[in-house]
């Protein structure tokens, strides 16, 4: 008896499981590998917008258009040609002498990037992220560059309108932008 109780848990678990995570699916229009994949894509969008806030400076499309506050010059990342190494190496050590700041709250107390400590790397010790991430989210932020950003062409108003669920003003940019790309190629 036990055993049947079991499978009938079991089985209805992953009808909830389905029901949620099929419709999710459907609306993706990119393809994506897996849904623990899919997963991870979008709590690294969520990252990069949010927690770690690499919006500020590169933008919400990653292409280089941050906060005018920002003012650091963020290159766009939907051009960088770094393997997935290196990406996980500068969001975790951030890169000496810029404004990019390092996400490993641990960097630079011993010697995990570039060998080097805080004594070490003097003036051009980078800037601290406000909150770090951990490993695991690193690898997130990676997996939505990896899937949405690196190598994608400028982003279009249709994009935009999906990045956004709706048209707002970064969509009225994204139009402007639109039209001088196609004026400047006539
Ligand atoms: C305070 C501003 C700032 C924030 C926040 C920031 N960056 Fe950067 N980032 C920069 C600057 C400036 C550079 C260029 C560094 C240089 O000149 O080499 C850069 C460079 C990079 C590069 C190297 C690109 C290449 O092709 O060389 C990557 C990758 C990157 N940032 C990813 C991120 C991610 C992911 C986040 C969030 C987790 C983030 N950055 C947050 C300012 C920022």
């Amino acid at each position: 008896m036990k055993r049947v109780h079991t499978f009938g848990v079991i089985a209805g678990l992953t009808f909830a499981l389905l029901a949620v995570v099929l419709p999710a699916q459907a609306a993706e229009t990119t393809p994506v590998v897996s849904a623990k994949q899919q997963k991870s894509v979008a709590f690294g969008k969520k990252l990069y917008l949010e927690k770690a806030n690499c919006v500020f400076c590169h933008g919400w499309a990653a292409d280089g258009r941050g906060h005018e506050r920002s003012q650091v010059g963020a290159p766009s990342l939907r051009t960088t040609e770094l393997d997935r190494e290196t990406l996980e190496e500068v969001i975790r050590c951030g890169r000496p002498g810029t404004g990019m700041p390092f996400h490993d709250r641990f960097a630079y107390t011993d010697d995990r990037c570039y060998g080097s400590t805080r004594e070490d790397m003097g003036k051009d010790l980078p800037p601290a992220s406000d909150r770090g991430l951990q490993s695991r989210e690193i690898l997130s932020v990676i997996d939505y560059l990896e899937a949405r950003i690196i190598g994608k062409p400028p982003i279009t108003v249709a994009e935009c309108v999906e990045f956004w669920g709706r048209h707002n003003t970064q969509c009225d940019e994204v139009a402007t932008l639109e039209k001088q790309r196609a004026a400047q190629t006539n």
